[in-house]
């Protein structure tokens, strides 16, 4: 039984003028109708609810006809015939209506083949128990809790369950497989033993799924707030290796002549937790996942320096494309933006590993332009160990860094540099036709600002230009001074 709260709490959660709507003309038609799925689930977990499912017993699309026309004229109407639906926006909310489906499923296709059934069906083919939740809105039963598998105890006990045998469960639809995972890693629930077993079992069948779907559920799972929960399950279940090898690949530390390496599969998901405390950022989130994913490729053993991962930084630029196309990522400026990440995500440590200075801050402040905030907080992420004394003093040094960044930036204003004579002035001057003297002379000048030698103004660049012109011997045709 709920107790008072929760009684108060679903009387204003199903208050409005939709609902008000969606009672009457269901009790009119005379349809059992209730909601359904994430919006009742996320009353019982203090979550704010969204999109509004609606399910009625028999001819859920009628219903959401007569609901839009009595709604009136700012409703807008989408008929899914195919899928049985219908979605109705009215304002800020959106309701999707289907009539009450029978567990019926082709196999190997996510193509239901509708079969008309009772709520009780219905609730039989959800994924979860936390998920089949009903709560009435014919009048006479309005708020009324149909609870048939035990959810909310699920839900208080914190436990994601099948309400079926799990087998069945997935094999109907195998993207439940993985959003048994996200909804762990999201909520931080665990999964019941049994319906992570089945996971295992059935892992392979998450290939018929398509990559869209796939990839959703993923970025959820990333975007939780302990997003490595999520990925240790799906390595636990072998759906990473499916779905994402390269990151299984960064298991395993080998040990050689008593010297080993980091396992960078764990240091990954560290690092991966760390960014997500400082940033909602899913970009800089898949820059965290991706930083390492060239060490597998790059590693080598020196025998003078023990294990090394040169050029893991770039090789890994170049690995994104490739993984961003097969996971339907965007292969549009937030894949540059990652490919920029993981490119430069040493150079920060660097700076603090060595003698930090100004020109090698300007160069990074240039080459991060924009990002460097985000470069920043990828860095500190990336600062894991066993040993807190080494963080510690990782962490300190790290900060003077960021302390010298921005004194620069106020300095010099190098983030957004652009070289304060372009390429087509100094053809003017000279009267030199487009080649690589002049991109040789415009870089001079950048570099000489980079460096310091000079301030980044237009009368020093120009001073600094003849002098170096004259090296080569151009004279100037005319006095841009
Ligand atoms: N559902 C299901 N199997 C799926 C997807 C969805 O049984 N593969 C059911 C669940 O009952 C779910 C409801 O459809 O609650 C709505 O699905 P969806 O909107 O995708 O997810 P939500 O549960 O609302 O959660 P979220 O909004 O976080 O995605």
């Amino acid at each position: 039984m709920l107790d008072n709260n929760f009684n108060d709490i679903i009387k204003e959660k199903f208050s409005g003028e939709v609902f008000e709507t969606v009672s009457r003309v269901a009790d009119e038609m005379h349809l059992e109708c209730y909601a359904i799925g994430g919006y009742v689930r996320d009353i019982f977990l203090y979550r704010p609810s969204k999109d509004i499912d609606i399910v009625t017993v028999g001819k859920g699309i009628e219903l959401a006809e007569a609901v839009k026309k009595a709604l009136g004229k700012k409703t807008k109407l989408s008929v899914f015939k195919n899928f049985g639906t219908a979605q109705i926006k009215y304002k800020d909310t959106e309701i999707e209506f289907v009539g009450a489906r029978k567990e019926s499923y082709e196999r190997n296709s996510r193509k239901p083949i509708v079969e008309d059934g009772t709520l009780e069906d219905d609730q039989n083919r959800r994924d979860f128990t936390i998920n089949a939740l009903a709560i009435c809105l014919n009048k006479d039963r309005f708020g009324e809790l149909l609870d048939p598998f035990g959810g909310l105890k699920d839900m208080e006990n914190l436990i994601i369950r099948t309400p079926l045998d799990p087998d069945i469960t997935f094999s109907d639809d195998p993207l439940r497989m993985l959003r048994a995972i996200r909804f762990s890693s999201q909520l931080g629930f665990d999964i019941e033993p049994e319906t992570f077993d089945a996971i295992t079992r059935n892992k392979e069948r998450i290939e018929i799924i398509s990559k869209e779907r796939i990839i959703d559920e993923l970025n959820k799972i990333i975007l939780s707030p302990k997003p490595s929960i999520g990925f240790i399950q799906l390595d636990q279940t072998g759906l990473l290796q499916i779905i994402f090898p390269e990151l299984v690949a960064l298991k395993g530390a080998e040990t050689k002549e008593g010297v080993g390496h980091k396992d960078n599969f764990y240091h990954t998901l560290i690092v991966l937790d760390n960014i997500s405390k400082k940033t909602n950022d899913l970009w800089l989130r898949w820059a965290a996942i991706l930083h390492d994913i060239a060490k597998p490729a790059t590693k080598r053993w020196d025998n003078k320096l023990g294990w090394t991962f040169h050029n893991h930084n770039f090789i890994g630029e170049k690995m994104i494309p490739g993984i961003f196309r097969r996971l339907k990522l965007p292969l549009n400026e937030k894949m540059k933006y990652v490919q920029k990440m993981v490119t430069l995500h040493m150079r920060p440590q660097v700076l603090v590993d060595e003698e930090i200075s100004d020109s090698a801050v300007r160069r990074l402040l240039f080459e991060a332009g924009d990002d460097i905030d985000d470069l920043m907080t990828l860095c500190q992420a990336d600062i894991t160990s066993k040993n807190p004394e080494k963080v510690h003093r990782y962490l300190r040094n790290f900060e003077i860094v960021h302390q010298k960044l921005k004194d620069i930036e106020e300095k010099d204003h190098v983030r957004n540099f652009q070289p304060p004579i372009k390429g087509e002035e100094i053809m003017e001057i000279f009267g030199l036709p487009p080649g690589k003297e002049v991109g040789r002379l415009k870089s001079s000048i950048k570099d000489a600002i980079m460096d310091g030698v000079i301030p980044n103004e237009y009368d020093a660049a120009y001073k600094y230009l003849v002098e170096k012109a004259r090296k080569i011997g151009l004279e100037p045709k005319k006095n841009n001074l």
